[in-house]
C-alpha cells in the first residue's frame, strides 16, 4: 500500500484522498492504489491542486490514456484533449442524468473534472452509484435490463455541434444497459438518455419513457453524492458505474470553469 489516504464522502460512494499532489509524477504503486479506489468508491476528490495543462494530462493518465471529446468546439486549442466546460464559451451544463461518451465504441473508463473557477455558491457535480442501483432492482427487473440494449449516437438538439465531428462520431454504437466493471467485477445500470437514441426492439418514445421511469426509480438520496466545488478540486468520476449531472443553480455573472479530460475504457460487457 502507498501512503495515500482515503476518506468517504457519502455512505454510498465518493472518497477523498489526501496526500497526493497530481502535478508530480505518481510511483507506480499509487497509480495502482489510485485505480482501485476509483473501482471501491466510484468518485474520487483530490483537494488544492494547481495543474497546468500537461500536468494535468499526464495525471490523468493513471486512469487511463485521455481520449479526444467530441465537441470539438469545446476542447482547448493547444491541448485538445481537455474539454473546456464553461457557459460563456456556450457549453452549458449538462443538467440530466447521464455518463459519457457512449457513442463510442469504448467509452471512457473515467471522467475527470478540474474546478479552474467555481462560483461562490451552486454549479455543483452529483454522481449517482448505479452499481448500488442495479442491486437495489427486483430480480426480475434486473433480468429484464440484463438483456436490453441501447443504440447511441451524439445527443439530438445540440445546434453547434461541427459537420466533421457529426460525421465521425453520430454513428450508431449498441451497448449493453447492465455492464460488468473490468476492474471491480459487479454489475450496475449503464446508459446515457440523451445518447441513447432507442433501446433495441423499442421505439425511440417508448425507449424514452422507459428510460426516465427507471432513473426516477432508481436515483435517490441515499445513492448520489453531491460535489460542492471549491477551486483546485479534481474530480475523478468512474462513467463505468456511475451517472452524473451537472447543476446550473449558480449566478451566470460569475464563472464557473472546468477542465475535463476523459479517459479510454473498455468495450462495456456483461458477463
Ligand atoms: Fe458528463
Amino acid at each position: 500500500m502507498s501512503s495515500i489516504t482515503i476518506t468517504k464522502l457519502h455512505p454510498s460512494l465518493g472518497a477523498e484522498v489526501a496526500g497526493i499532489d497530481l502535478s508530480k509524477p505518481l510511483p507506480p504503486d499509487v497509480a495502482e492504489d489510485l485505480s482501485r479506489a476509483l473501482a471501491d468508491h466510484l468518485a474520487l476528490v483530490f483537494r488544492d491542486q494547481s495543474l497546468t495543462p500537461p500536468q494535468y494530462l499526464e495525471a490523468a493518465r493513471v486512469f487511463g490514456p485521455p481520449m479526444r471529446q467530441h465537441y470539438s468546439q469545446h476542447n482547448m486549442a493547444d491541448f485538445p484533449d481537455i474539454g473546456l466546460i464553461w457557459h460563456r464559451n456556450g457549453q452549458q451544463p449538462a443538467e440530466r442524468w447521464h455518463t459519457d461518451h457512449t457513442n463510442r465504441e469504448k467509452p471512457p473508463a473515467a471522467t475527470i473534472l478540474y474546478g479552474v473557477e467555481v462560483p461562490t455558491a451552486g454549479g455543483g457535480t452529483s454522481v449517482a452509484n448505479m452499481r448500488s442501483a442495479y442491486s437495489a432492482l427486483s430480480d426480475e427487473e434486473r433480468s429484464r435490463l440484463e438483456a436490453l440494449k441501447t443504440v447511441n449516437g451524439l445527443d439530438d438538439g445540440k445546434d453547434d455541434t461541427r459537420p466533421e465531428d457529426r460525421a465521425r462520431y453520430d454513428q450508431p454504437i449498441v451497448h449493453p444497459m447492465v455492464r460488468t466493471h473490468p476492474v471491480h467485477g459487479s454489475r450496475a445500470v449503464y446508459f446515457h438518455i440523451q445518447k441513447a437514441k432507442w433501446i433495441e426492439g423499442m421505439t425511440p418514445e417508448a425507449s424514452q419513457t422507459f428510460m426516465n421511469g427507471l432513473l426516477d426509480r432508481v436515483i435517490g438520496t441515499d445513492n448520489v453524492y453531491h460535489h460542492v466545488w471549491r477551486k483546485g478540486d479534481v474530480l475523478v468520476i468512474d462513467d463505468r458505474a456511475t451517472l452524473h449531472r451537472a447543476h446550473g443553480d449558480y449566478d451566470r455573472s460569475q464563472n464557473r470553469v472546468l477542465w475535463r479530460i476523459i479517459v479510454e475504457g473498455d468495450r462495456p460487457v456483461l458477463v
